[in-house]
């Protein structure tokens, strides 16, 4: 795209340079690089304990990086860079970097005891003051393109896991993030409530949205991704186009998992 924007167009939209995560003696992200652009679907596995959650969690700040840097949109999450030192951002200037990215869990966060219309317009009206018409029209918009119109008026309680992920994913997307991250959105659902998520996540990404998704849906991953990357012990072992990567993984490890995934 070239437009207004001019420069910061230009870079991608996550961009990854040796982050290095650790909890204590702990290293969990051991030099993790990769860029991602916009409007670009990543998709990451890895076996359990490989890092894939602490990396998300790096991207929109909930984890402190401890080495490497880690831009979003063109801006360092977390810092800012003066004369080649890193200092940490103001924690408004940090709440605003990390408003500006979603993010849906597999456990799907809503408050319980809110409406699935009061869950949607709840960070819209009290953290940027939209005012409550506005954010109601967006939410009922936002409940329509997830195909829950109808439910607005619902409690998380009366509805099925897959349409509780559902109204997560209008949740985030009515902050309008520029980014939308996944973390195993769907591996909490039964069976057959997946394909649902996943159909919204896929429209999702039809629409342009840039999004990093940790998942083992390895059907979504080849359709819907336009990268495909392998973590393990805190390092991306491998990374391509993922049917290629599905079809010859080129490291045993990647092979290794992939064998006892399929
Ligand atoms: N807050 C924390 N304090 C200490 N250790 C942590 C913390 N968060 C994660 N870890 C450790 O970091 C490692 C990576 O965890 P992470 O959750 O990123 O893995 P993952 O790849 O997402 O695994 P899973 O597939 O099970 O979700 C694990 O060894 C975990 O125990
Ligand atoms: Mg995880």
């Amino acid at each position: 795209m070239t437009t207004a924007g001019g420069v910061k167009d230009a870079q991608p939209m996550i961009l990854a340079d040796r982050v290095c995560k650790n909890f204590g003696a702990l290293q969990v992200l051991k030099g993790v690089s990769l860029e991602i652009g916009r409007g670009e679907v990543l998709c990451v596995i890895g076996p359990s304990g490989s890092g894939k959650s602490t990396f998300l969690r790096c991207i929109n700040h909930l984890e402190e990086v401890n080495a490497g840097r880690l831009y979003v949109d063109g801006e360092l999450v977390g810092y800012q860079e003066k004369n080649g030192k890193l200092y940490e951002l103001h924690p408004r200037e940090a709440a605003r970097q990390r408003r500006e990215i979603g993010m849906v869990f597999q456990h799907f966060n809503l408050f319980p005891h809110r409406t699935v219309l009061e869950n949607v317009i709840e960070a819209p009206t009290q953290v940027k003051k939209v005012p409550k018409a506005t954010a109601v029209a967006k939410a009922q918009e936002l409940l329509d393109r997830v195909g829950l119109a109808e439910k607005a008026n619902a409690y998380p309680a009366q509805l099925s896991g897959g349409q509780q992920q559902r109204v997560a994913i209008a949740r985030a997307l009515a902050m309008d993030p520029k980014l939308m991250l996944f973390d195993e959105p769907t591996s909490a659902l039964d069976p057959e409530l997946v394909g649902e998520v996943l159909e919204v996540m896929r429209e999702l990404a039809q629409s342009g949205m840039t999004m990093v998704v940790v998942t083992h849906e390895m059907g979504f991953a080849r359709e819907v991704a336009d990268k495909l990357v392998f973590m393990d012990g805190g390092v991306i072992i491998e990374a391509g186009a993922p049917r290629e990567l599905l079809a010859n993984p080129k490291h045993e490890r990647t092979q290794a998992f992939l064998s006892r995934l399929l």
